[in-house]
């Protein structure tokens, strides 16, 4: 799937959105973490300045900073105006208000903008994309997936969804992916298909609560792992 500047919305997410999606400790970051689709968020750089190793795969990165904050700026009006003229489709809890929600993801962005040409550089930073990631098997203890599965159900099918698990149980020991909702705030229709095909293949998968909500009744990932 080819990715386009002009058809993604490149808000990314804040380290501690993460630790919350994904119910992340320290001895889970200590493990070797993948983010795939990291887009622009400031996961990878925030845990890689206290030490940890991260790394970020995406499409989007074959574009500069600058192209990747002109998009960002291109986008928020609108992104801000579908929020808002959608209220009952959001908890307003860790991000206080519509304006509070531009403001954390303008602030991720920059977080990343200020890691991206030296994380370029080290190899924190990977133009590349599911189904096929240029990396060895078990290369990390943890792959994470955020707002990529099960939120775009509608343009990625079922089989699609199973490639791209997969692909992720290969290149890390657990995998773990938020929301299973999509973008219409309904239960993804790929989630039993996925845990089932992986649970043939001797994964266990559960559905785990977690302490963040902002599509309202999202706050639940997806954890694959073996016994
Ligand atoms: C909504 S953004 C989420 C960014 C980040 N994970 C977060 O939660 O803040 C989705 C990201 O998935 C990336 N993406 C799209 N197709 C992909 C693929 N086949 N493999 C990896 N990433 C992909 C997009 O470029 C985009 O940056």
């Amino acid at each position: 799937m080819a990715v386009h500047l002009n058809q993604i919305v490149p808000w990314g997410r804040s380290r501690k959105e993460y630790e919350l999606m994904f119910g992340l400790t320290p001895e889970d970051l200590s493990l070797g973490v993948l983010d795939c689709g990291g887009g622009p968020a400031s996961f990878t750089a925030e845990v890689s300045a206290s030490g940890y190793r991260a790394v970020s795969v995406d499409p989007v990165y074959a574009y500069s900073g600058a192209e990747i904050r002109v998009r960002f700026e291109a986008t928020a009006d609108s992104m801000l105006s579908q929020v808002r003229a959608t209220p009952d489709h959001w908890t307003w809890g860790y991000h206080r208000d519509p304006d509070d929600l531009l403001a954390n993801r303008r602030k991720a962005l920059e977080g990343f903008l200020a890691d991206y040409e030296v994380g370029l550089r080290e190899h924190r930073y990977i133009m590349s994309e599911l189904p096929a990631l240029p990396f060895p098997a078990h290369s990390f203890g943890l792959a994470l997936c955020s707002h990529l599965l099960f939120l775009y159900s509608d343009l990625l099918s079922e089989i699609t969804h199973v490639r791209f698990v997969r692909e992720l149980c290969r290149v890390a020991r657990e995998v773990r992916v938020f929301p299973l909702l999509t973008l219409r705030g309904e239960p993804s229709p790929h989630l039993a298909a996925v845990r089932s095909e992986l649970e043939v293949a001797g994964w266990t998968t559960e559905v785990v609560g977690v302490a963040y909500e902002l599509q309202r009744g999202g706050n639940q990932m997806l954890r694959i792992f073996r016994q």
